[in-house]
């Protein structure tokens, strides 16, 4: 790996992974048991208990959610009042009382797997495996989070090099906004939502428009779990309300995934006083996680069959709708003839379908808009087409495409989907390429395929990205392994499932006493 025996490696928390069989394929399901793959086909296709639609998830929006689930502005504001209301108990509940609640909750999520699963199949058009990964990363957010929580928000005792006692305790900042993506929206929604209450926040959680049914069965499952009503509110709906969210001067912090540019309107709105009079809302902190122009370089020492293997996995799977996807792969330019006819290979044995499926590799895109978004795209480059796959063509199913381009400048646009651009470098100028890869100006992922370890050296040096990955895949950070998140137009740059994450929802104090 990266750095190898040069860096001290960190101790995993003990009882991180409870589950862990295999990161991966985890919780006790082996998709290669036949009995139980088809009894796992049958539950997440199955018609959904207690849900709105007719047993389907929504198609896309919120438009066939029951009435009780769409809130307005008012409703908004009552949301952040009882959040409001609820902090000072939450924040005084001693953190391992908070931490046994989330470790309650990770275990009612794997009771509780298979239905949340069918949900996150049938509204987020999750493939089965996605779908396990989903489940797994949720409750592994809860478990890491606990465990660092009492490890690390505990008060501590500091020199008093006079006589004074010195304590610095560490807090929450009151209520937080957690504003998640549809594309994890279970293991983001929680995660953002876990580590926030943990730290001692309350929490209005916003989940996407698109996976309002999810959030739901998650909140409700906190709640079970010992999370008080209040301290953790869920309001859904569209982008005004968000932005009714984000304008609530008792908001303390926001934590949002999703697009850039949603990332710097909640930042321009957490800035305004719109009272003039008075001395105006309390600066607070924005996490955001972004998307990216995400890059993959491959040198002429990497192994063929490895690299193809891992592009496939890192642009198609998920549908390319991970924001750690593959966007551009830059290929040495004496291999890329031979490269790209493995890949072209590899691209055939893609399967393209529903995503309740198990034979499905790539399933549809998330809605109508994504759809037409990356077909028109699609559309627009067909000259540049090296590849593409077979799709249904009933259905939001935008086929696996790999884009040739003439340069690294070329690509400017994160397209959020399942397509694949493709450039050259020259050797020698593995610096360089980097540089313009940098130049872009996201920094969330970025692999390297390469054999030279100096190779390896150059690109964690020079790589400005939250997350590099050599002689591998780049998607499916793994909590407690690697924290997640990215720099620049990608983000703020706290790391999801990092030792270091929780600090950021707090507030810290500093209390000195003469004695
Ligand atoms: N955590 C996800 C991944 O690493 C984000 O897209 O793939």
């Amino acid at each position: 790996g990266v750095g190898g025996s040069r860096h001290p490696s960190i101790p995993l928390p003990v009882d991180l992974f409870k589950a862990a069989d295999g990161h991966r394929n985890s919780m006790g399901l082996d998709l290669s048991d036949r009995p139980t793959l088809e009894r796992m086909v049958g539950v997440v296709n199955a018609p959904l208990r207690n849900q709105p639609g007719e047993g389907r998830g929504p198609a896309s929006g919120d438009s066939q959610l029951d009435p009780g689930l769409r809130r307005g502005g008012e409703e908004v504001r009552d949301a952040v009042s009882r959040a409001h209301a609820a902090f000072p108990a939450w924040n005084a509940t001693p953190v391992d009382a908070r931490a046994a609640c989330l470790e309650r909750l990770a275990d009612l999520l794997e009771e509780h797997r298979d239905e949340l699963m069918a949900i996150c199949v049938q509204e987020a058009k999750k493939s089965i495996p996605d779908a396990i990964g989903e489940v797994r990363e949720a409750a592994d957010f809860c478990r890491y989070y606990a465990v660092e929580a009492r490890r690390r928000l505990q008060a501590v005792e500091l020199p008093g090099p006079t006589g004074e006692r010195n304590m610095l305790h560490v807090e929450g900042r009151g209520v937080w906004a957690t504003v998640a993506p549809w594309n994890f929206p279970l293991a983001i929604f929680l995660g953002q939502t876990a580590a926030a209450l943990v730290a001692g926040n309350t929490v209005v959680a916003k989940p996407a428009p698109q996976t309002p049914l999810i959030a739901r069965r998650a909140v409700e499952l906190a709640h079970e779990a010992g999370v008080p009503a209040d301290a953790l509110v869920l309001v859904t709906g569209g982008p005004e309300v968000g932005q009714a969210l984000t304008e609530d001067v008792r908001v303390m912090g926001v934590a949002f995934t999703g697009s850039t540019a949603t990332a710097k309107r909640i930042a321009r709105t957490l800035v305004q006083d719109d009272d003039q009079e008075g001395p105006g809302r309390p600066i607070v902190p924005l996490i955001a996680e972004t998307g990216g122009i995400n890059a993959m370089i491959v040198d002429s020492t990497a192994l063929p069959e490895q690299v193809v293997a891992d592009v496939v996995t890192s642009a198609f799977r998920s549908a390319g709708q991970r924001c750690s996807a593959l966007r551009l792969l830059l290929v040495q330019e004496d291999v890329a003839d031979g490269l790209i006819e493995m890949l072209k290979g590899a691209m055939d044995t893609l399967t393209v379908g529903d995503p309740g499926d198990p034979a499905t590799d790539v399933g549809p895109v998330i809605d109508r808009a994504a759809f037409d978004r990356l077909m028109n795209y699609r559309e627009q480059v067909r000259d540049r087409w090296i590849k593409t796959v077979d799709a249904p063509t009933e259905g939001l199913f935008v086929p696996p495409t790999a884009i040739r381009l003439g340069s690294v400048e070329e690509l400017n646009q994160e397209w959020f989907g399942p397509l694949l651009h493709i450039a050259t470098w020259k050797a020698g100028e593995l610096r360089e390429t980097i540089a313009r890869v940098n130049a872009k100006g996201y920094g969330l992922t970025m692999g390297l395929h390469s054999r030279i370890a100096r190779a390896a050296e150059v690109a964690e040096a020079e790589a400005a990205v939250g997350n590099l990955y050599v002689n591998r895949s780049m998607i499916g950070a793994v909590v407690g392994s690697q924290p997640f998140g990215g720099e620049g137009l990608s983000g703020t740059g706290p790391k999801a499932g990092g030792p270091h994450y929780l600090y950021r929802f707090t507030a810290e104090r500093a209390v000195s006493v003469d004695t």
